[in-house]
């Protein structure tokens, strides 16, 4: 018979300690650049930043309290004629531009090198392990982007960095050198009430179609993006001027960023409790925490459309993920993860109506409220 285990006691005084670390961390301080932490972030472009010289110039680590650690984001600027040193990792890197222009190349064979041209708002993904420069097309402006990566979740699982930052391997399934890799059409499929484009190069966000995505709520609209066949997924969702989505919740590491509109996003616990109140811009970040409800309001007179850079695409999924279009549209009574109007606190809307009085806008929810004394959608008698 095996015996049962012994627990050390108090013997702790003779024996050496046992250390516990944190290889992300590890690797993060001594790329020696500021590392923002917290719940949201105002503004990406103006963001402090510190030398960076491996990426062309000035950059900054942001590790929001939302990720649970799966993923971060790394703002940077490249100076003005600057460029990137040439790097390649295990991790995944989806890129957004917030400003400037430039061109990046990309590579497993030096011989087959793919180069294409971005500007402000272009989304694209580094193939996975793939050679990557960036560079700024402009003598005069810095061009800044920010990267959503996979990097914690890699460097913690591996911790070898040799393995993740010097790995030969080829995922030429996912990246095979084709020359109209980043130009080619991207195809589009449906999926359960959503679309889904499959690309590796969208040349502005903030002007790509989207496709109604009624129930969410907000006169919205909505574009699930796969790109670089990566496990990591984004989404790009537009709601109407006097609206906003139904509260919702899901898995952590969706850095939402708003590219277009003003408004709020109250976020709050499972349990309840007096919600996190973010005001945001374009430029604005937030994550909301694995789990906890959000609900974002359009408090301007303008359609508010953001763009969501998360861990888990909806190919590849990944258990700690957001599920897009599988609880997220669908009624909490009904084991979804979506709180319906009817259903919600009162005061939400009350709210919501005062916020609307102070920037002289109209409340566009009646007949989706119960309460509300403005108008009804401006689509209202469409389908
Ligand atoms: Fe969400």
């Amino acid at each position: 018979m095996a015996a049962p285990a012994q627990v050390a006691g108090d013997d702790s005084g003779t024996l050496e300690t046992f250390e516990s670390l944190d290889h992300y961390r590890d690797w993060q301080e001594r790329e020696g650049v500021p590392v923002v932490r917290g719940f949201y972030i105002e503004d990406l472009n103006t963001l402090e930043l510190g030398s960076w010289e491996r990426k062309g110039g000035r950059g900054a680590f942001v590790n929001l309290e939302g990720t649970g650690n799966v993923n971060d984001a790394h703002v940077v600027e490249i100076r003005a004629g600057g460029e990137s040193v040439p790097e390649h990792h295990l991790y995944e890197s989806l890129v957004y531009v917030l400003s400037g222009r430039g061109s990046t190349s990309v590579w497993y064979d030096p011989a087959h090198k793919q180069t294409f041209e971005w500007g402000k708002g272009s989304l694209f993904a580094i193939p996975l392990n793939a050679w990557y420069q960036h560079f700024n097309g402009s003598g005069s402006e810095p061009a800044r982007y920010v990267t959503v990566t996979s990097a914690p979740t890699i460097l913690r699982l591996f911790h070898t960095e040799d393995f993740v930052f010097n790995n030969p391997y080829v995922f030429s399934d996912r990246f095979a050198g084709q020359s109209d890799y980043f130009s080619r059409e991207g195809k589009l499929y449906g999926r359960r009430r959503q679309r889904v484009l499959q690309t590796n190069f969208v040349p502005d966000v903030h002007t790509i179609q989207l496709y109604s995505w009624k129930q969410r709520g907000g006169g919205g609209s909505n574009i699930l993006l796969e790109l670089a066949d990566n496990s990591m997924g984004a989404h790009i969702s537009q709601f109407a001027a006097g609206m906003y989505k139904k509260a919702h919740k899901h898995g952590p590491g969706a850095h939402v960023i708003i590219l277009d509109g003003v408004g709020y996003s109250l976020l709050w616990r499972p349990q309840g409790g007096e919600p996190m109140r973010c005001d945001w811009k374009p430029g604005t970040v937030i994550v909301p925490p694995d789990g906890w409800f959000h609900e974002h309001f359009n408090t301007g007179s303008q359609p508010a459309r953001y763009l969501a850079l998360r861990y888990g695409g909806v190919r590849h999924r990944q258990p700690m993920a957001i599920s897009i279009g599988e609880g997220s549209d669908v009624n909490v009574k009904e084991g979804g993860w979506q709180i319906e109007y009817e259903d919600e606190d009162p005061s939400v809307h009350r709210i919501f109506e005062s916020e609307l009085a102070k920037h002289n806008a109209v409340c566009r929810m009646k007949g989706l409220v119960p309460s509300c004394t403005g108008l009804p959608p401006e689509d209202a008698g469409e389908d």
